[in-house]
């Protein structure tokens, strides 16, 4: 195992507490002014300390002071901003840029958004005016966590210049944007670096030298084994993996004019597909990782799980794989910045409903269950031999068991 010093972040004087292997139980029942016990949503990840698990995910819901200060305001626990590079005048936006896909096979603006794309660049602001917002909303919000996410092109001084200069600015975390899959992969960007795992170690190790604040690498599920460029991120000294961005996709082709959408001039590309219709892969994904940081890296590193997020049990479902927070970015864009309080709402009711007192009573829990088919065959197998032999009575007085007595014991009666 490699051995890795953890940054500490700036808000935090001592050592980042590493993440404790197994579960806690912790007594952190919070007393309402109705002297009502609440579940605990606060978590503390790299040092990092959040009075709930949910985060702004990079894109639109990040993009400016305006909307970020809104974010802090209506209480997510942090805000990751929208991807910046040292020179925004590289990045050019067209429109339209997103599509979407409606449960209805017609698309009847009466039946729900399940699936968005996207064919947005990271921010098209120049980088001084984001680094200057940054530097102003942790003037105002001193003790709430804002994280930059970063990209740049395979250049290490570019690397490193864009972190020294966004880590200036105050953010108490850096996310590597190592997954765009559109616009930027034709720079040698994103999802180029986060699909090539040769690469992908090189700029990590250049990240990872430089960089004195937590990073978090953010993986493309556009890969078939993402565990094996996660491996490569931990491994180079990042202390969290987030995941999933978006999946590569081609939203339509429109029927009457037989040319595919987002059109653009009479053209597209292919994009990156969010929302809901993402969650099963992005649980999938998630889960993988959950198992390689438990099984490789037991001294912890932390898990920022991303993907159709809209509900508390969505965020449920990805901390009981092992994540440490949940971040939304195509929810905020269709339900506004105040679903954070109904996330909040659900994720303590699914906590009342199993006595949770914390986050980390339940993280992970549900990960072990997770096996090959080969091992749910032979489970099966077994739990059939036991029924039958069950139902035939026992076969040899060894058999019998303390727990199944009675049926055991009826099994054997004649009427
Ligand atoms: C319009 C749009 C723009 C995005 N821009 C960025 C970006 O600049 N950097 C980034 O790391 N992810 C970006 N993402 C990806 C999201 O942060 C997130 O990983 C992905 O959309 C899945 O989460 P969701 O279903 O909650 O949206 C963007 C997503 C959307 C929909």
């Amino acid at each position: 195992m490699e051995s890795l010093t953890l940054r500490a972040s700036p808000s935090s004087t001592a050592s980042p507490p590493l993440r404790l292997p197994g579960r806690r139980r912790a007594a952190s029942v919070r007393v309402s002014a109705s002297g009502a016990g609440e579940p605990d949503l606060s978590v503390t990840v790299n040092g990092l300390k959040m009075p709930n698990p949910f985060v702004i995910g990079s894109g639109p819901p990040g993009t400016n002071y305006t909307v970020m200060k809104r974010a802090f305001d209506e209480g997510w626990g942090g805000v990751i901003a929208k991807t910046v590079s040292l020179d925004a005048g590289k990045v050019i936006n067209v429109t339209p840029r997103y599509a979407r896909l409606r449960a209805d096979p017609n698309g009847s603006t009466k039946s729900p958004i399940i699936g968005w794309q996207n064919i947005e660049l990271i921010s098209d602001r120049p980088l001084e005016t984001m680094l200057n917002e940054f530097k102003q909303l942790k003037k105002e919000y001193p003790d709430r966590i804002l994280i930059g996410s970063i990209m740049e092109e395979y250049n290490k001084a570019a690397w490193h210049e864009l972190i020294e200069r966004v880590e200036e600015s105050g953010v108490d975390a850096l996310e590597i944007n190592f997954s765009c899959p559109h616009g930027m992969p034709e720079r040698k960007m994103g999802a180029a670096v986060g699909q090539d795992c040769a690469l992908l170690e090189e700029v990590s190790g250049w990240i990872n030298e430089k960089a004195t604040v937590p990073v978090w690498s953010k993986m493309t599920p556009n890969i078939t084994d993402i565990t094996q460029p996660s491996r490569i991120a931990l491994k180079s000294g990042s202390e969290g993996i987030a995941a999933i961005n978006t999946i590569m996709s081609v939203m339509g082709i429109d029927l009457k004019t037989l040319r595919p959408e987002p059109c653009v001039e009479g053209y597209s590309t292919p994009g990156g597909y969010s929302a809901r219709a993402v969650h099963p892969i992005a649980l999938a994904k998630v889960m993988q990782i959950a198992r390689l940081i438990k099984e490789e890296f037991p001294e912890g590193r932390s898990l920022s799980a991303i993907g159709g997020v809209e509900t508390g049990n969505d965020a449920a479902e990805f901390i009981l794989l092992g994540a440490d927070t949940v971040q939304v970015c195509t929810g905020v864009m269709m339900h506004g910045y105040g679903l954070v309080k109904k996330l909040c709402t659900e994720l303590q009711d699914f906590m009342r409903m199993h006595d949770f007192t914390s986050i980390e009573d339940f993280r992970g829990a549900s990960l072990p269950y997770f096996t090959t088919h080969t091992d749910l065959v032979q489970r099966q197998k077994e739990a059939i031999k036991q029924r039958k032999a069950i139902r035939m009575g026992l076969q040899s007085d060894k058999d019998w068991t303390g727990d199944g007595f009675v049926k055991e014991t009826e099994s054997m009666v004649s009427n």
